[in-house]
């Protein structure tokens, strides 16, 4: 499947062909823009060969051949890492409407050149997951990697952790304390967990909210007749989510091990994280495009699918928490934006019609995250464009190591890439983004600010808003263990022991 490919939405697939072989330039040079990095920005050429970063300096001079982009006046950074997305993620019932394709066009169209996604365990086994989605990626036009899901114990699971990291490149393990009956883990799960990937170097990610309450919530909810997708929000308070992410923070506490919390979406759960720091604590937290951007009003929507197409978990919240997550992410509480990209179409979301339980749980915000996040977050003047690209890109690959090969405009990093111009307009509309889905929850969004070219693996892949991508040009990036959260544990862990002042050495009494 090397052909140049035409994106269509409307195929099955998201594939549609054209019958001209590749002829996107390997040899371009960007002239003329300031290139930003997460810690410096200058005003400096970018030459790109084969792939990688070449050169990154003034006045940089190349023979003919070469496809030179002017991009004075624009911004030159890193192209984006989302942290979180569910691709071709069988879940409630269906399947994700994106694919490893389709999902992946649309990120490109948007600026971001890499995501990590979740592989979910088959019938608990890892292995047989990881085969699954190596499957479901041969789709993949743009590079990835993968987190994976724990969703349950015995003795074969922490082997299979192991093979994962020292074999198969993952280096991160999530675990869902909500989704009672399906992906929910126990606590003494969560910790058998905890313990394992430190052992491992790999970096633990809860879904932090309370499923038990959910559970309890939702119930509730059905007794007093709220059946609509309101009674999904009302169900799962961020009280629970807030708890959770306390108990999730205590635990990682208790074996000294770093903790990523996913899409954290209250200041409840905010403020937890913030205190944990404060303490001392490695914690990380990754709030989502839609609970910085949105609030819980669109759930009260007469129109069903209006509403049903903002379910997602945890929830988003009432006016107010998204202010304080975008404060905290200014400030560095909260370090990396993720999207939690998981997109069901109006008929998936019908599911619910009558039981806001069934509704599959997921937004999009692969195409729309580094859009809303530049407007919401530098426009509004809350945010640097350094800090935009940390926050989008770099902070993401230092977690996940694989920095500065990823997440830098540097002389051999690989050359993912986006020209930024500062001064044009987004717009978003499900009639033109590239997801397959037919609804988008930032449905008529306009601001400052556009991803107008994306150079991805060194090929220009959006420009003139059109796509040029290649079923099965991306590549797998392998991410190895013990990140920098990692640094100095060791000696944390001896301090604890020496603390303990224990075994006493005892006189046995002589009886
Ligand atoms: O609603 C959501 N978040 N769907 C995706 C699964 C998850 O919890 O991340
Ligand atoms: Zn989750
Ligand atoms: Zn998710």
């Amino acid at each position: 499947m090397n052909k140049f490919a035409r994106y269509d939405k409307t195929c099955d697939s998201g594939l549609g062909y054209c019958d001209a072989e590749s002829d996107l330039p390997s040899k371009i040079l960007i002239k003329g823009g300031t290139v930003v990095n997460a810690e410096h920005q200058e005003v400096a050429d970018v030459y790109v060969e084969d792939g990688l970063i070449v050169a990154v300096r003034p006045n940089i001079k190349v023979a003919d051949g070469v496809r030179v982009i002017d991009a004075t006046g624009k911004f030159v950074m890193p192209g984006g890492i989302d942290p979180h997305t569910h691709l071709a993620m069988e879940f409630m019932g269906t399947e994700t409407i994106d694919n490893f394709f389709t999902g992946q066009a649309a990120a490109l169209a948007g600026g971001t050149t890499m995501h990590i996604d979740f592989v979910i365990p088959v019938d608990g086994s890892l292995s047989k997951g990881y085969e699954a989605y190596v499957e479901k990626a041969k789709l993949a036009c743009m590079d990835y990697g993968f987190h994976m899901a724990i969703t349950k114990w015995d003795d074969i699971v922490p082997k299979e952790m192991e093979i994962m990291v020292k074999e198969k490149g993952i280096n991160s393990f999530k675990f869902f304390m909500a989704y009672k009956g399906s992906l929910m883990v126990s606590d003494d799960l969560l910790l058998e967990g905890l313990k394992k990937c430190k052992s491992l170097g790999a970096l633990a990610m809860v879904h932090a909210e309370n499923g038990d309450a959910v559970f309890e919530g939702q119930k509730r909810m059905i007794e007093l007749g709220i059946t609509g997708p309101e009674g999904h929000a009302l169900s799962r308070p961020p009280v629970l989510e807030g708890e959770a992410t306390a108990r999730a923070i205590r635990l990682a506490a208790f074996v000294n091990a770093p903790l990523y919390v996913v899409h954290v979406m209250s200041t409840d759960a905010m403020e937890e994280i913030a205190r944990a720091q404060k303490s001392g604590q490695r914690v990380i937290g990754e709030p989502v495009v839609s609970g910085l951007i949105l609030d819980d009003s669109v759930l009260w929507d007469p129109d069903f699918i209006t509403a049903a197409k903002f379910v997602m978990s945890p929830p988003i919240r009432a006016l107010g928490h998204g202010k304080t997550l975008q404060a905290a992410l200014s400030t560095g509480v909260l370090k990396l934006v993720g999207t939690d990209h998981c997109t069901f179409n109006s008929t998936q979301k019908s599911f619910g019609i009558d039981d806001f339980r069934k509704i599959p749980n997921g937004v999009n915000g692969l195409e729309e995250r580094m859009h809303l996040v530049w407007d919401a977050m530098v426009e509004s003047g809350q945010m640097s464009a350094t800090d935009y690209v940390r926050v989008t890109s770099t902070e993401c690959a230092r977690l996940f190591n694989i920095y500065p090969r990823k997440g830098a405009i540097l002389a051999g990093s690989d050359a993912d890439i986006i020209i930024f111009n500062p001064n044009a307009t987004f717009h978003i509309s499900a009639k033109s983004h590239h997801s397959r889905s037919d609804t988008n929850v930032y449905e008529g969004r306009s601001g400052k600010g556009k991803v107008e070219v994306t150079i991805a693996g060194g090929r220009i892949v959006w420009e003139n808003e059109e796509l040029k991508v290649v079923p099965g040009s991306g590549k797998y990036i392998s991410m190895p263990p013990f990140n920098y959260l990692y640094h100095g544990i060791d000696k944390a862990d001896a301090r604890y022991l020496t603390s303990l002042k224990a075994p006493v050495n005892r006189i046995r009494p002589s009886l």
